[in-house]
């Protein structure tokens, strides 16, 4: 469920965000924009801590994916939920402390740590770094001596699991560059727990997102709990199992993802009788997606004699790289929709390449030059992945509770943008 909703206003139907028009924020900030509801992001974190509980899932931690959304509001918003931070660079972890998640709540994941990364993230005091390979267990363990401490370390495993969805965000198969396998991770453990600078304290996994089926996370998630009998069996303490994030989110025209109650209780049916481990999870897509919409207005209407009639918006792929880059269907609604029979769209941005399509054929209500309309689902991995491409400027991002709204990132200025770069000296 979320906040965004069709209500009956005094000029007909129209799109709002808990209790405020999306209209109202457009005419305010201009286009594109990004809008995200505290009352979704709240209750979608809620729903899962309540889901894990009621499987009785103790405490587990549920650090929020930052790369889904990055902006420092939102993190803000679940940390006073009580959310933690799944971070993977410097930037995320600025992030996550800068919106107020206490260190012992961020986890540092990511197959390309820095030393200067590693060392920030010591000296910040983060409370789990996921180490991806033999290289990293070196690199940290040298790292934390030479600052003096221990690092507290997780071995992050590839359990080498079909997760499904699109190849380019599945990340469990042995092919795919994250992680160490089972036995690498048994290794890896006994060996970190001889080493100075680190401390093995769990095992992670992630298999992939946008996961619609719980069979393949069962897989994966048997195989961790066999990984952490035989770790204890072995004498080594095991007290954290990260079984990262990847739940599906319901988009319009896909089967539904499995429900939060029963994706909490596989894994209590998985876990059942493992003693004394906490659960860290890294949800992402599940708690933003539907939080956000990008708005956009239809620069123009071309109907081309020969049939195709294309929406031209003043959103592009810039703004949302997703249905470019991995064919993702993203609803779109007119924020007042008109009456009358709906047509088909190609609804394409103004960048100068044919990937800037966002749909072809898409059956919409009548829309004019001038019109709203809303992404769904763009909460995640939406303004996130945008960029200034073409030299369009990065479209702000706006957060509403109730009805009240605020910038939370403006739109920056050209003179933001030119202002970042210089000439080399011998242009003078
Ligand atoms: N933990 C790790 C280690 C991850 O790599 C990811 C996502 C997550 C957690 C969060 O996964 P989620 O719960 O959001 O599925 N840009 C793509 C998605 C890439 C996901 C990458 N890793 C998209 O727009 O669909």
């Amino acid at each position: 469920m979320n906040h965004f909703e069709l209500v009956e206003a005094s000029g007909g139907p129209e799109l709002v965000c808990e209790g405020v028009p999306l209209a109202t924020i457009a005419q305010a900030v201009g286009t594109p924009v990004y809008v995200y509801s505290s009352a979704t992001l709240e209750r979608h974190f809620t729903v899962l801590r309540d889901a894990l509980a009621g499987a009785g899932l103790k405490d587990p931690l549920i650090a929020f994916a930052v790369k889904a959304n990055s902006n420092v509001a939102v993190l803000r918003t679940l940390a006073q939920a009580g959310a933690g931070a799944d971070v993977v660079s410097e930037g995320e972890i600025r992030r996550a402390l800068a919106a107020g998640v206490p260190p012992e709540r961020i986890v540092f994941s990511g197959v390309g740590k820095t030393e200067a990364e590693i060392a920030f993230a010591l000296e910040a005091g983060v409370a789990e770094i996921n180490l991806e390979s033999e290289a990293e267990l070196h690199l940290v363990d040298a790292v934390a001596q030479r600052l003096g401490r221990r690092a507290a370390v997780a071995i992050r495993v590839n359990p080498d699991v079909e997760a499904g969805g699109h190849a380019k965000i599945s990340t469990g198969k042995a092919e795919n560059k994250f992680g160490v396998s089972l036995g690498e991770a048994e290794r890896l453990y006994a060996k970190a727990s001889n080493m100075a600078g680190v401390r093995p304290m769990g095992v992670a996994c992630h298999i992939g997102s946008q996961i619609a089926d719980l069979a393949p996370l069962e897989a994966a998630f048997g195989k961790m709990r066999a990984l952490v009998e035989r770790l204890r069996g072995e004498g080594l303490s095991v007290a954290r199992l990260d079984l990262g994030g990847g739940l599906g989110v319901p988009y319009f025209n896909q089967p539904p993802p499995p429900e939060p109650a029963a994706y909490a209780a596989m894994i209590a049916r998985v876990m059942a009788g493992l003693a004394d481990i906490q659960f860290a999870f890294e949800p992402g897509r599940m708690i933003a997606a539907n939080a956000g919409v990008l708005v956009a207005r239809v620069l123009h209407v071309n109907a081309r004699p020969e049939g195709r009639r294309f929406l031209v918006l003043d959103a592009a792929m810039n703004d949302l790289l997703r249905p470019a880059m991995y064919d993702a269907f993203h609803d779109i609604r007119p924020v007042r929709p008109r009456e009358g029979a709906s047509q088909l769209y190609d609804v394409v941005g103004p960048i100068c390449e044919t990937g800037d399509t966002f749909t072809r054929d898409r059956l919409l209500p009548p829309l004019m030059a001038g019109d709203l309309v809303a992404f769904m689902t763009a909460g995640a991995y939406g303004a996130a992945m945008s960029s200034e491409y073409n030299s369009r400027l990065l479209a702000p991002e706006v957060l509403v509770k109730g009805d009240r709204y605020a910038v939370v990132r403006p739109r920056p200025t050209y003179d933001d943008m030119l202002g970042r770069e210089r000439g080399a000296p011998w242009q003078d």
